[in-house]
């Protein structure tokens, strides 16, 4: 379980903070961590102007040259965990997975993440995101082992 991709509506509020304070606070660099869209809405464009400057007053490095991107069926296969920002951003997810990814769909905290594309509080999203980040650390560090692709073996080798 160390491939983790969070998702939020445009990806670029809410979903690339998550991606770049988790690799922050993933200081061994163990975790595969991206962020991606449910949209297309904001495709290619860069990580908005509030994350940025709330990412850099608390000294969180990310990577500028990150584009939008839309989450793909590649995307579904290849992440161990796909962490919804909100409610609705989760129940997209289950449209798009479709009863076939359903297991590795989860909602980042109760409650979600209000969008500060609306709320312009990028301080409250930071809080939130940071919090949530540390659990999820946490949560998956008592979870070395992803089951979700092992099957049990059908034959019995002697
Ligand atoms: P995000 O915020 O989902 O946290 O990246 C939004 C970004 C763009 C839009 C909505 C929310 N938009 O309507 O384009």
């Amino acid at each position: 379980m160390n491939k983790v991709v969070f998702v939020c509506l445009g990806n670029i509020c809410r979903s690339p903070m998550a991606e770049f304070i988790m690799k922050a606070l993933d200081q061994d660099g163990s975790l595969h961590i991206e962020s991606r869209a449910t949209s297309s809405w904001e495709h290619g464009n860069p990580v908005h102007q509030g994350t940025q400057k709330i990412l850099r007053k608390y000294g969180v490095s990310f990577d500028s040259s990150k584009g939008s991107q839309q989450i793909s069926q590649s995307d579904f296969e290849f992440f161990d965990l796909i962490v919804g920002m909100d409610e609705s951003n989760v129940e997209d997810l289950l449209q798009v997975s479709a009863g076939r990814y359903d297991d590795k769909i989860k909602l980042f905290r109760p409650g979600g993440v209000p969008d500060p594309w609306y709320t312009g509080d990028f301080e409250e999203t930071y809080n939130l995101v940071t919090a949530a980040c540390q659990d999820w650390l946490q949560w998956i560090r008592d979870r070395p082992v992803s089951y979700t692709h092992l099957t049990l073996p059908t034959k019995r080798i002697v």
